[in-house]
């Protein structure tokens, strides 16, 4: 049998891109990595951690306050948490004004849950006219899909 490529790719890759978080966004915008642990007990006195790869503090609470004294250069005055969220287990991070640089990948741990949630972001630049900016984001994957199906018709 003769396998239509995107469907093919789309089967092969289906699974592993659901089990893990993305997030994406263009230089100077605003997003938030998801981190939830939503259980049926309120989460007071909790600790948590934000973290990038390299292990540097993107955002701490510890013991239910928020901690940035270690909070790496990078971040500072960029991150916020929902802290009337925490209770119901909510604590994703609000990171702003993207920069190329925050592509990567990130973690939020709570030592005393053993949880462990990763988020892969990824920020893109932004192009200066707008014929280019109507290729953002969604509408890419499409159009790569189709130029690889007319590529192995082609061949
Ligand atoms: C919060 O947890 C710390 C240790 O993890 C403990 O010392 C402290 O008493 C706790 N605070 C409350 C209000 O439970
Ligand atoms: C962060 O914000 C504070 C208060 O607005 C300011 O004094 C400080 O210089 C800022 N730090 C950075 C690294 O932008
Ligand atoms: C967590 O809180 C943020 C900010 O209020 C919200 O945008 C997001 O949808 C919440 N996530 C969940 C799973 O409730
Ligand atoms: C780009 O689009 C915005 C609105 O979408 C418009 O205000 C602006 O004039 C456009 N710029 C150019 C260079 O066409």
């Amino acid at each position: 049998h003769r396998c239509w490529l995107p469907v093919c790719v789309i089967l092969l890759i289906g699974p592993q891109v659901s089990s893990q978080v993305k997030v994406e966004g263009f230089k100077g915008d605003n997003v938030i990595l998801p981190c939830t642990y939503i259980e049926k007990k309120e989460h007071k006195n909790v600790t948590i951690f934000w973290q990038t790869a390299d292990d540097d503090t993107v955002y701490s609470i510890i013991d239910g306050k928020a901690d940035l004294a270690k909070q790496y250069s990078q971040f500072i005055n960029r991150t916020s948490m929902f802290s009337d969220e925490w209770t119901n287990g909510n604590f994703s991070l609000l990171l702003i004004d993207l920069h190329s640089t925050d592509s990567g990948s990130y973690s939020c741990f709570i030592p005393t849950e053993d949880i462990l949630r990763q988020v892969e972001l990824s920020v893109q630049g932004l192009f200066t006219t707008n014929s280019s900016v109507s290729l953002r984001g969604q509408n890419l994957s499409p159009f790569l899909f189709l130029l690889l199906s007319q590529m192995v018709y082609l061949l």
